[in-house]
């Protein structure tokens, strides 16, 4: 429960002005990007979401559209559709509590998503400039929200989201998060199609970051064995899930479906936090510690998350010598991609 507080004035003899302390529920999330391939699914599994009482939409396009039809389902938020005009994503992010962002192109076969970082999407627009223009907002209008940041290049967004935070001098590193549970419900997925069991008994933490060698699956710390081979299939399949529906869905974009359902889960598990709940631990990259000697400054690993976002990080505990070595091939990458999201602000 957030506590608000709110001023009364009285005039006529006994005037005085005092301020009480009162308890609201009342939660709002906001979705910027909301018209697009993960958006509107994203919005849809929001709306059902027993935790929010109003639902914030907004994308460049369409928006009005997508608020009026979600407004008739009969759950008890409140949607609203912002489009630019009329200082339209100012009012949809003031006194949100979460900001979801998937806002953004998404990759044509043969792109990696670090390709996603100097495309010109929209005219002059890259998804480097969209992310930076939507973290200026966020920075000015809510700077105390919850972040939930899937614009790709996902290594390099969070970075423009925290570096424009300094700028603005609102910089809070655990309020700020890249969604990478994705990578964790595909292998979840994965590995219960080879064990043959039930994939919501299967919880993998995956590690790094979200692109390629980048992805880290721990797949030493579940309890199954795996022949060598399993091993090196299992993890190529999980490092490359998304090429396997960029390369299906043949140039009509990425993962949008399974990227709403792995949303959800994430907001969802922001919610609960938020709503007071303990033991709520999600793999997400965020600013971390875990790898500041080896010059790296965000890692995805196993996070608490409270209502002020980030608890508590949680090392990666122990490792095979397989996946030390894909840490090892991640860390170079990594790196790059934190500095060039870095330096997109910085300069
Ligand atoms: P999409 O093109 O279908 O939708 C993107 C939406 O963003 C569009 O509706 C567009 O109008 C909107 N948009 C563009 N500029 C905007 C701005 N300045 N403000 C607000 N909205 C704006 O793309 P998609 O398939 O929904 O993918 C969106 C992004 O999510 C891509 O960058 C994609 O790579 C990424 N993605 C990330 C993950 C992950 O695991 N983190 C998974 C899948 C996709
Ligand atoms: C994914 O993992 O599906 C997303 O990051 C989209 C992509 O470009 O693969």
């Amino acid at each position: 429960q957030k506590r608000i507080s709110g001023a009364f004035s009285f005039s006529g003899r006994a005037a005085r002005f005092f301020s009480i302390s009162a308890v609201s529920n009342s939660t709002k999330v906001a979705v910027l990007g909301a018209s697009g391939g993960i958006g509107q699914p994203l919005s849809l599994l929001l709306k059902l979401n027993e935790h929010i009482d109003t639902l914030s939409l907004y994308d460049i396009i369409n928006t009005p559209g997508v608020a009026a039809d979600l407004s008739h389902i009969n759950t008890k938020s409140k949607v609203t559709g912002y489009i630019p005009d009329n200082d339209g994503l100012k009012h949809a992010v003031t006194g949100a509590d979460v900001i979801v962002i998937p806002a953004g192109v998404p990759r044509k076969p043969g792109m990696t998503r670090d390709d996603l970082f100097n495309v010109c999407v929209y005219v002059d627009e890259t998804n480097a400039g969209i992310v930076k223009d939507l973290a200026e907002a966020t920075a000015k209008y809510a700077p105390k929200a919850l972040l939930a940041i899937i614009s790709n290049p996902v290594n390099s967004t969070l970075p423009i989201f925290s570096e424009t935070f300094k700028k603005y001098n609102v910089y809070d590193p655990n309020r700020i998060f890249g969604v990478t549970t994705l990578d964790v419900v595909r292998a979840s997925q994965f590995i219960s199609e080879l064990k043959n069991t039930d994939p919501k008994n299967e919880k993998i933490t995956v590690v790094g970051g979200h692109s390629g060698v980048t992805i880290v699956p721990l797949l030493s710390q579940i309890g199954h064995t795996f022949t060598e081979e399993e091993y090196k299939i299992l993890t190529h399949r999980i490092q490359n899930g998304g090429d396997e529906v960029v390369k299906a869905k043949a140039g009509a974009g990425s993962a949008t479906l399974s990227m709403a359902y792995a949303a959800s889960h994430f907001t969802n598990a922001l919610l609960r936090a938020l709503h007071g709940e303990k033991g709520v631990i999600e793999p997400t990259y965020v600013k971390s510690d875990l790898f500041t000697p080896d010059g790296i400054d965000y890692f995805a690993s196993n996070v608490e998350l409270g209502p002020n976002g980030i608890e508590k990080i949680f090392p990666l505990g122990k490792l095979s010598d397989f996946e030390r070595e894909l840490i090892n091939a991640a860390l170079p990458q990594l790196k790059k991609n934190i500095e060039k999201g870095v330096k997109f602000v910085v300069g």
